[in-house]
């Protein structure tokens, strides 16, 4: 699967910060249950590492990808985990170089129209618009529309239950990243079932 597939595999892609080991497989598992089956874990605890590599094992169905990938060291070693793309919230042409070697999916991250351009020009068409309600939300994804019309994005950043619906209504948004459906204290509290009903409320976003 390229990144383009794998991002039109559900209209939300949970973004998951995992500070306990053993929190991963069920977490995954209750987000998959609920319809949502691409998780991205971002790189940002010491236990990341460790839950991707159990998703990856433990929970099939799910399409596990690693997130907050900054350097092109990190690509060898979330691949042999089991990860299936790489997030970044920017791009390097060294994160470039590091998964197009490696053949690993990659999803960088704009801000601007240049980055997306200098993307572009290297064959990317699916882009993460971050941190997207900061840096423009819904007027700037209406806004490159039409100039940047090759090209899809997968806004993340300030995303919530309240405007999910409205970015996915634009025709070059292909699905949205967000932690809203796995709240920390839904985590913390192991109310796997609330992140199931969250999951599944997420999953019938309609896209254009
Ligand atoms: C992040 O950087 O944590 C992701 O972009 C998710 O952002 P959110 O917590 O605003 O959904």
């Amino acid at each position: 699967m390229d990144i383009s597939a794998i991002t039109a595999l559900a209209p939300v892609i949970p973004v998951l910060t995992i500070e306990r080991p053993a929190d991963g497989v069920p977490l995954a598992r209750a987000l998959v249950k609920g319809g949502l089956p691409v998780l991205e874990i971002t790189l940002r605890t010491r236990t990341a590492m460790e839950a991707l590599e159990a998703i990856a094992k433990e929970v099939p169905d799910a399409v596990v990808g690693a997130g907050t990938v900054l350097v092109a060291a990190q690509v060898e070693q979330i691949q042999r985990l089991g990860a299936k793309f790489a997030v970044s919230p920017g791009s390097t042409p060294d994160l470039v170089t590091a998964t197009k070697a490696a053949g690993l999916p990659f999803l960088p991250g704009v801000q601007t129209v240049s980055e997306a351009m200098l993307l572009a020009e290297q064959g990317y068409r699916v882009l993460k618009f971050f941190p997207a309600a900061p840096a423009g939300g819904l007027a700037w994804l209406k806004a490159v529309g039409a100039p940047l019309a090759g090209l899809r994005f997968c806004p993340t950043g300030g995303i919530g239950a309240d405007t999910a619906q409205a970015y996915l209504a634009l025709h070059n948004v292909t699905c949205v990243g967000g932690s809203w459906v796995a709240p920390a204290a839904a985590v913390d509290a192991k109310d796997w079932s609330q992140i199931e009903r969250l999951a599944a409320a997420a999953s019938n976003y309609k896209r254009s």
